[in-house]
């Protein structure tokens, strides 16, 4: 028996071998409802199963549990010690315990006159003052003071960066493009094959582009090998140190990296090492998008991911959204054995939330061991994938309604929108809630009664081909509008539930050593690639870093399609 398994936990193991259908489930609490006359009985599920804060209303009442899950969920919380867990993490202590650091991305959000000492240090003023000289230089960027190697003012930016640093700000940026209070346009290159780059620089002029170069780490090599070859482009144009000082902005935990690599420290920003990579958009990795929308609103983003720490430090569980979002998470992977999720935006602006969140729950919590390192036996994580709802109608929902996965859902609308906008749009946009509610509803009881009726009327014989048998469970988070302050409180929720799910199942959500085997594999490749290819003998040798395996210990197949390469 692992550590995990508690009285609450046993409990619902057993609870989870009952049948949950949410057409009975929905059935019975609004008979409950109705035949009572005892305000102390009184329930109805959909006031119970719901709660607001922060500009978001979240109604779970589509999800597999009844009342006795739902207590024995908030059980299991208590017995997981999930309020000690959440301070320790809000405090500082080194929740990252295979690294031994803390996870402090909640810092970076708070307000001016707060204080948090880490080691006898407050970092609140480290944290601000570097955010006044993030200030500095966004202002001179967007004010044109900052000028390229020719004099003019800057007219592209574009953000060098992968996972934690391109998703994060390119999630955002796209979110918030309606409030672009600029010319400059903000592109973002992450692709280690330098496709992306290569489209853009056809483009691009060299006299009036900036690129950021956003690493925590400083040593990843797709972002290394972008930035290499955009500071190649700008020395066919001018000298490497002009390119350099007037061209390259780094953001970094590593300055003796960045120092090293070329980039001046007037133009460098640091982040902290307590800082993981998928939680780093509140830090500097963030510059992109204050560039495309100025500090007033990038501060209104931290102020909303604050306003959702708050509420998750404060809130008894059965209103905090993020333990309410674990707990069903946690309910739905490890006990009911649903192990896919998909998240549906219905609003195009968050096109890109889902990939943002693939990385910040699958890399967290795609672990299989505890944190005191022994193998465990209970399903963490499960897939995370996702798409624009309308598109996802088109692509992959036919699978949700009819195919033979049980999928959980996040689905995800704002109410308000083009509020001074013509008729057309803010058509359209009732039209995007109404599909978002609709499709919400058949997935979750499939077709209503009336509805079967009338097809196997027609039909004259059932045409199984034409029922939906419906009970995927689903969430749907309402905001209020999307704003920089929903949008940062929206995403702290789904950092904030990453942790409640990882604190339950006991587990490091901060560390991510299975995706650093596969960089150092690539590069003994890569020397073998050079070896082959005689006309590639010119490129750099990147083997310092790499395991040094020898050829010779490739597999077979690695040899064998290393050969095929190597022959055409
Ligand atoms: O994929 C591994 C990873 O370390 C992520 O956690 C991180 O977001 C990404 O690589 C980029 O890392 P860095 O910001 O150090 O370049």
């Amino acid at each position: 028996m692992t550590q995990s398994v508690t009285t609450a936990w046993q409990r619902l193991t057993e609870l989870a071998t009952h049948p949950y259908s949410l057409t009975d489930l929905f059935a019975k609490d609004s008979e409950v409802t109705s035949n009572t006359n005892h305000a102390a009985n009184a329930w109805n599920r959909v006031e119970e199963f719901q709660a607001s804060a922060c500009g978001i209303h979240l109604d779970y009442s589509k999800q597999l549990i009844d009342q006795q899950v739902w207590h024995t969920l908030l059980e299991l919380a208590e017995e997981k010690n999930l309020t000690d867990k959440i301070a320790a993490m809000l405090s500082g202590e080194a929740v990252n315990v295979s690294e031994k650091r803390p996870a402090l991305h909640t810092a970076l959000r708070l307000p001016t006159d707060a204080t948090l000492e880490l080691e006898g240090v407050n970092i609140v003023k480290d944290i601000h003052d570097t955010l006044d000289k993030m200030e500095d230089m966004v202002e001179q960027i967007r004010g044109k003071l900052w000028r390229g190697f020719a004099g003019d003012a800057i007219t592209d930016v574009v953000n060098l960066g992968v996972g934690g640093s391109d998703l994060g700000p390119l999630m955002a940026s796209t979110a918030l493009s309606g409030l672009a209070t600029t010319d400059i346009q903000v592109h973002f290159v992450s692709n280690m094959d330098g496709g992306q780059l290569e489209l853009l620089l056809k483009h691009l002029n060299p006299k009036t582009t900036l690129f950021i170069i956003a690493s925590k780490s400083f040593s990843t090599l797709d972002t290394l090998s972008n930035a290499q070859t955009a500071l190649a482009w700008l020395e066919t144009f001018t000298s490497r140190q002009t390119a350099l000082r007037r061209h390259f902005i780094g953001l970094s935990a590593n300055s003796q990296k960045m120092m090293e690599w070329g980039v001046p420290t007037t133009n460098q920003l640091t982040l902290w090492y307590w800082v993981g990579g998928r939680f780093s958009l509140w830090s500097a990795i963030g510059f992109a998008v204050a560039i495309q929308i100025g500090m007033k609103h990038f501060k209104a983003l931290l102020a909303g991911a604050n306003a959702m720490d708050e509420h998750f430090a404060i809130t008894a569980f059965h209103k905090n959204l993020p333990v309410i979002l674990g707990l069903i998470g946690v309910w739905n992977s490890t006990f009911l054995g649903i192990n896919a999720h998909t998240v549906l935006p219905y609003d195009g602006r968050l096109k890109y939330l889902p990939s943002y969140l693939t990385q910040l729950e699958m890399e967290s919590n795609g672990k299989s061991v505890d944190t005191q390192g022994r193998p465990i036996d209970y399903a963490t994580c499960p897939i995370l994938w996702g798409e624009v709802g309308s598109n996802a109608q088109h692509a992959f929902y036919q699978l949700l309604h009819q195919g033979t996965q049980q999928v959980s859902c996040d689905f995800i609308a704002s109410i308000h929108r083009y509020e001074i906008a013509s008729k057309g749009l803010k058509e359209q946009h009732l039209l995007s809630l109404a599909n978002c509610i609709a499709q919400s509803r058949v997935l979750a009881f499939g077709n209503l009664p009336q509805e079967q009726a009338n097809i196997s009327k027609s039909a004259k014989t059932i045409d199984h081909s034409r029922q939906y048998r419906g009970n995927q469970p689903s969430s749907t988070l309402l905001l209020n509008e999307l704003t920089p302050q929903t949008l940062g409180a929206l995403v702290a929720l789904y950092e904030h539930k990453v942790y409640v799910m990882a604190s339950i199942w006991d587990i490091n959500p901060f560390d991510q050593w299975g995706v650093e085997m596969g960089k150092k594999v690539a590069l003994d490749v890569y020397d073998a690639l050079l070896d082959e290819f005689s006309h590639s003998s010119n490129l750099p040798r990147l083997q310092s870093i790499a395991i040094q395996t020898n050829k010779t210990d490739f597999d077979a197949s690695t040899l064998a399609l290393l050969t095929q390469i190597s022959q055409r």
